[in-house]
């Protein structure tokens, strides 16, 4: 099996890390760690999301944050938008890319956005014919592709329902995720062919939660499909507040760690990486959760 010689990975920490952290994190910790982020080599940043303020506090700040970031040339801001009223308060922040956010799962679209999978698209369509009005790139994400917190399996059918709605309407990228890490790599793989029926490798990525343990095998077992982009997030920050018990995406740092051993190229400086997530972790008073950040700031300090 060829593997991809280089790979592109958007750290979604800022957003998907963030948007689950009880604490309220003031809007400079995280325009700092965006600005870390890119020096450490990320080209790709998901740095909030554009939802309701009632649903998820944590991202009330999304048109401060965007403000705030002092932008780097040739790296994407990219914003979560759910609806029109979203993506309008989202343009005024001039992001490169939005992402509609989909389920493959019935009822966690209902626990997530309120709505139905068919109803969630009807929102979706003029939002994606705005965006791509106004050139932006437009990313859709499937939640729940191999597994559902409320209803348990889901069917590489249902993933492949979803991914044909996305595609009807413009979207241009899709991802497949895993929002409670659950799957495991044959699932993965499965969730992926079917979105192959509609998209092309290219412009499929994978998001992989890392709650049993198994995002770097998922990430391995993506990479054996062709699959060469990924959504990871720094100290393995995150969890959607509508998952319960999910944990954090796979940590970038293993992602990095894992791909630059296997001579796959990122762009991405390991060390620096790892002073971002220590930064965001020291903020957030705990370790940050990779294991590969954990063993070279052991290094740092054992030699
Ligand atoms: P709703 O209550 O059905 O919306 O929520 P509504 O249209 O009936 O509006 C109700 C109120 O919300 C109104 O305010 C609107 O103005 C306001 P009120 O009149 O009551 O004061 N509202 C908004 N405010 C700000 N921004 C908006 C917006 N829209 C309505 N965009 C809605 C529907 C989608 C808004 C809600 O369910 C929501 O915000 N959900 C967000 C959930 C979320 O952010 N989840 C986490 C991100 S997804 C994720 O983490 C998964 C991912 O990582 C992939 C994976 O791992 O699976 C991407
Ligand atoms: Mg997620």
């Amino acid at each position: 099996m060829k593997l991809p010689s280089r790979v592109k990975l958007v750290d979604v920490g800022p957003r998907d890390g963030l948007q689950n952290e009880k604490q309220p994190v003031p809007a400079a910790i995280k325009i700092e760690l965006v600005h870390r982020l890119q020096a450490a080599g990320l080209k790709e940043i998901e740095v909030t999301s554009f939802v309701s303020p009632k649903w998820v506090p944590q991202m009330a700040d999304n048109a401060e944050v965007m403000a705030g970031i002092a932008r780097l040339p040739g790296v994407r801001y990219s914003v979560l938008t759910p609806n029109l009223q979203g993506f309008e308060a989202a343009l005024l922040s001039k992001p490169d890319e939005i992402v509609v956010f989909g389920a493959a799962s019935e009822a966690f679209s209902q626990k997530n956005i309120n709505c139905s999978i068919a109803q969630s698209i009807e929102r979706f369509a003029p939002v994606v014919q705005a965006a791509r009005a106004a050139g932006i790139f437009v990313r859709g994400a499937m939640s729940c592709a191999v597994g559902c917190p409320y209803q348990g399996e889901v069917t590489p059918e249902s993933v492949s329902y979803l991914a044909a709605l996305m595609k009807d309407i413009g979207v241009q990228h899709i991802g497949v995720a895993d929002t409670i890490g659950v799957g495991t790599p044959l699932k993965v793989q499965r969730a992926l062919e079917a979105t192959l029926r509609h998209f092309d490798i290219n412009d499929i990525s994978g998001h992989f939660h890392d709650t049993y343990g198994q995002a770097l095998a998922n990430t391995l077992a993506a990479l054996q499909t062709g699959v060469w982009q990924f959504d990871t997030s720094v100290a393995g920050l995150g969890g959607c507040p509508y998952a319960k018990g999910a944990t954090g995406n796979v940590a970038t740092e293993d992602v990095v760690y894992l791909l630059h051993g296997m001579g796959i190229e990122t762009g991405i400086d390991l060390e620096i990486l790892v002073d971002a997530g220590q930064f965001i972790s020291d903020y957030l008073q705990r370790k940050p959760n990779s294991r590969a950040a954990t063993a070279l700031l052991n290094k740092r300090v054992n030699g």
